[in-house]
């Protein structure tokens, strides 16, 4: 059985490419990380229902998506995003400023709004849809802002790497050996292991610290502290 579905997995990753790391974690999981990530600061700017919903539509008007997709669609955001950063690095640049043109339009609201706590506390969540609406954002600051010269460059290589057994193995880790007394260490452990994967396929140093810091970034507020080494310099 197990290796059947090994076989599985690296023939649908042959069929595509991506650059946002594909995992999953648990709807427990994703609840240790909603704790971990609530706001302290009292003075913090609200998330107001008004303002993300207009900052929304007009995140999917680029991408062709309806206006009444939100947060509450992360997965079909996810991939959709996913399939336009594929397309060729012009798109990805377009990508990477209307992602900009998103945190602006926030404005200080932003983390407020991009934040599990936040986000599970409104009515009636689904924690796998919250969970991948969060991590897209993340990806999407981690790919465009620290590693942008990075993915310019290295595109081609970067996208196709996580679907190589090297990345699976690293994931495959990671679900296997994250649980609520092992969180961060786990965080920490898989950042390692891509950092080592992404530096093997794609080249030392830079191409490491993209894929451990692309990884690190969505867990920034759950795992205080963690860093991505840049090594083999
Ligand atoms: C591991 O992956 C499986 C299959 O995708 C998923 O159902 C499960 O929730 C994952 N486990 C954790 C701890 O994330
Ligand atoms: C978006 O999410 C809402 C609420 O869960 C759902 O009713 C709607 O069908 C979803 N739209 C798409 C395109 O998935
Ligand atoms: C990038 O992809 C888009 C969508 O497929 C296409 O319209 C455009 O011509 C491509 N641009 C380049 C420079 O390849």
């Amino acid at each position: 059985m197990r290796s059947v579905a090994l076989c599985l997995l690296v023939l649908v990753g042959a069929s595509q490419s991506y650059l946002l790391q594909d995992y999953t974690l648990s709807d427990d999981e994703i609840q240790l990380m909603a704790f971990r990530e609530q706001p302290q600061n009292a003075a913090i700017s609200a998330c107001q229902d008004i303002q993300f919903n207009y900052c929304q539509t007009t995140f999917n008007t680029f991408f062709g998506m309806d206006e009444s997709i939100s947060w509450r669609n992360g997965t079909y955001i996810f991939n959709t995003v996913q399939k336009y950063l594929m397309m060729n690095v012009t798109e990805l640049v377009k990508v990477c400023n209307t992602r900009t043109q998103f945190y602006q339009c926030l404005g200080s609201s932003y983390y407020t709004c991009m934040n599990l706590y936040t986000l599970l506390n409104k009515p009636q969540p689904d924690f796998s849809n919250t969970f991948d609406y969060v991590r897209t954002f993340r990806g999407l600051e981690g790919m465009c802002v620290g590693g942008f010269s990075e993915v310019v460059y290295q595109w081609d290589c970067l996208g196709t790497f996580p679907t190589t057994m090297a990345y699976q193995n690293c994931i495959n880790n990671f679900n296997q050996t994250v649980a609520a007394n092992n969180f961060c260490p786990a965080v920490q452990q898989t950042g390692v292991c891509l950092n080592d994967a992404y530096n093997a396929a794609c080249g030392a140093p830079a191409a490491g610290y993209f894929g451990c810091e692309l990884f690190r970034i969505t867990f920034d507020n759950s795992c205080w502290g963690l860093r991505c080494m840049v090594d083999g310099a």
